[in-house]
C-alpha cells in the first residue's frame, strides 16, 4: 500500500528507496515514514469538506506522532494541529506552527500550561472540566487577555457491543456531561465569562472507529441539547468538533472507511439536523491522528536469535520491541510483517515475533507466515506509525530508534537515534558515591 513496492533485488521498497539499505545507513529499528501516503490523507480529509462546501478545520491530533519534521509537514499541508500537553505545543511552536491554528487539550491542563498556550496566542482551548474553565478565566482576566474555547463534551453514549464507544460513555474521566446537566452549565458561565468566547463544542467518542453508526449517534445526541440550548440560552455553537478516531488497517480484519466516507455520513447528519431546527450550518473540525500517519509508517528491525520449541512455537526475536511499539503489549494490537530484504518469497512458516526487552509479554506479532528467516533478515513491521514512537520508551535502557521520511526517492533523517550518553542525559551521579549526609 503506499508507494511501497518490490524492487529487482526482491527488497521492499518505499517512497521510491530500498528499505534495506535505508536499514543499513541509519541502523535498526528504524522508523521510516512514507511521506506521499500522508499527505495524501491529508488531502483527502479537506477534500472530503470542500467538495460539499463546509467550513472546515482538519486538525491533526499530534499525540500519534509528533516530532518538528511531522509538525512543519503538517503545517505545509494547511491542516490544524491538535496538542494535548505543554510538551507537545513547544514542538509545535519550535517549528513554527501556527499558533492560532492550534487546539489545546487534556482533561488536566496544568496552570503554567494554559500560561503558556495563552501567552502563545493558539487559536483555543478545549476546556475539558470547571477546574479548567475556571483557571483559564482568572487568568485571562490577570493579564486582560481575550480567548476562544470549545468544551469538551461527553456524549454519554452506551453501546457496550461496540468497542469504539470506550471515551465517550458517561463514567469517562473526559469532558462535560450532557445528561446530568454539567455541559449546560458550562455552556452558561462561558458565556458568561467576559474574556472567554465559546466557539462551540466538542466530543471524542473514540479511536479505531470502522463504521459511522456511534459518530451519527453522538451528533444526534448533541443536537438533542443544542436545540434546548438555542431555545433557552439563545445559544448555538459556530464550530462542532467531532474528534478524531477513524479507523486504519493493520490485519486484513480490518475493515476502515475511506476519509470521505467517515465526513460525507458526519456532514450530512449535521446538515439534516441543522435544517430541521432551523440553524445555520456550524463549521465542523476533526482532529485525526491514527488515519493521517498509522499506515504511513513501517518499523524495520534486524532479525537475532531464534528458538524453536517443536510443534509448540518457533520465535524469532528482533532488535526492538515494547520499547519502540507498546501497542501489542498494552492492546494486545495485531501488526502484519514481511522480511524486508526477500520481500517477494512466500510466507512458509508459521512464527511468532519477540522483541528484546526482558519481559514475556514483549512480543510483537503473535503467530505469523514468514520465509525461513535468518540471523541478519530485516523485518519491516507495516502500520506503525500512530502510537509508535510517540509511546515508545527506554525500557531496559534501550535507546530510541531513528526516524527517517522518505519521498519520491529522497530521504531525510528527522529524528536521531538516541545513544547511550543520551540515556544518562538527565543523570546525576551520587556525590562522592553516596548520600549527602551519609
Ligand atoms: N482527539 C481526541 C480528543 C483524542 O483523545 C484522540 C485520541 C484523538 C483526537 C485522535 O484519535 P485517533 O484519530 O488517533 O484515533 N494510544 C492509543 C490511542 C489513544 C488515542 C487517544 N486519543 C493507541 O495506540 O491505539
Amino acid at each position: 500500500h503506499g508507494t511501497s513496492s518490490i524492487n529487482e533485488d526482491n527488497h521492499l521498497t518505499i517512497g521510491g528507496l530500498d528499505t534495506v539499505q535505508l536499514a543499513q545507513k541509519y541502523g535498526t529499528p528504524l522508523y521510516l515514514y512514507d511521506v506521499e501516503l500522508i499527505r495524501q490523507r491529508a488531502r483527502a480529509f479537506k477534500k472530503a469538506f470542500e467538495v460539499q462546501g463546509i467550513k472546515a478545520q482538519v486538525a491533526y491530533a499530534s499525540k500519534a506522532f509528533s516530532c518538528l519534521a511531522q509538525v512543519q509537514l503538517v503545517a505545509e499541508e494547511g491542516l490544524s494541529l491538535d496538542v494535548v500537553s505543554g510538551g507537545e505545543l513547544y514542538t509545535a511552536l519550535a517549528a513554527g506552527f501556527p499558533a492560532e491554528r492550534i487546539h489545546f487539550h487534556g482533561n488536566n491542563k496544568s496552570y503554567d500550561e494554559l500560561q503558556y498556550a495563552l501567552k502563545s496566542g493558539i487559536g483555543c482551548f478545549v476546556v475539558d472540566n470547571f477546574h479548567e474553565l475556571h483557571m483559564l478565566n482568572e487568568l485571562c482576566e490577570k493579564t486582560n487577555t481575550q480567548t476562544s474555547i470549545l468544551l469538551r463534551i461527553t456524549p454519554g453514549i452506551e453501546a457496550h457491543t461496540h468497542e469504539y464507544i470506550l471515551t465517550g460513555q458517561e463514567d469517562s474521566k473526559f469532558g462535560f456531561d450532557l445528561q446530568n446537566g454539567q455541559a449546560e452549565k458550562a455552556v452558561t458561565e462561558a458565556l458568561d465569562s467576559e474574556a472567554i468566547t465559546l466557539l462551540g463544542v466538542h466530543f471524542h467518542i473514540g479511536s479505531q472507529i470502522f463504521e459511522t453508526a456511534g459518530f451519527i449517534l453522538a451528533i444526534q445526541k448533541l443536537y438533542d441539547y443544542l436545540a434546548k440550548w438555542n431555545n433557552e440560552l439563545s445559544f448555538f455553537p459556530e464550530v462542532l468538533n467531532l474528534g478524531g478516531g477513524f479507523g486504519i488497517r493493520y490485519t486484513e480484519e480490518d475493515k476502515p472507511l475511506e476519509p470521505k466516507e467517515y465526513i460525507e455520513a458526519m456532514i450530512n447528519e449535521v446538515t439534516r439536523l441543522s435544517a430541521s431546527n432551523s440553524v445555520s450550518i456550524p463549521e465542523i473540525w476533526i482532529e485525526p491522528g491514527r488515519s493521517l500517519v498509522g499506515d504511513a509508517g513501517t518499523t524495520i528491525y534486524s532479525v537475532g536469535s531464534q528458538k524453536d520449541i517443536p510443534s509448540v512455537r518457533h520465535y524469532v526475536s528482533v532488535d526492538g520491541g515494547m520499547s519502540d511499539n507498546i501497542r501489542p503489549a498494552l492492546y494486545q494490537a495485531q501488526y502484519e510483517a514481511a522480511l524486508a530484504n526477500r520481500a517477494g518469497e512466500k510466507g512458509t512458516k508459521k512464527v511468532s515475533v519477540a522483541g528484546k526487552c526482558c519481559e514475556s509479554g514483549d512480543m510483537l506479532i503473535w503467530d505469523i507466515l514468514l520465509p525461513e528467516a535468518r540471523t541478519g533478515d530485516y523485518l519491516a513491521v507495516f502500520c506503525t506509525g500512530a502510537y509508535g514512537y510517540s509511546m515508545s520508551n527506554n525500557y531496559n535502557r534501550i535507546p530510541r530508534p531513528a526516524v527517517v521520511f522518505v519521498e519520491n526517492g529522497e530521504e531525510q533523517l528527522v529524528v536521531k537515534r538516541e545513544t547511550y550518553e543520551d540515556l544518562l542525559r538527565q543523570d546525576l551521579p551520587l556525590k562522592n558515591g553516596v548520600l549527602a549526609g551519609n
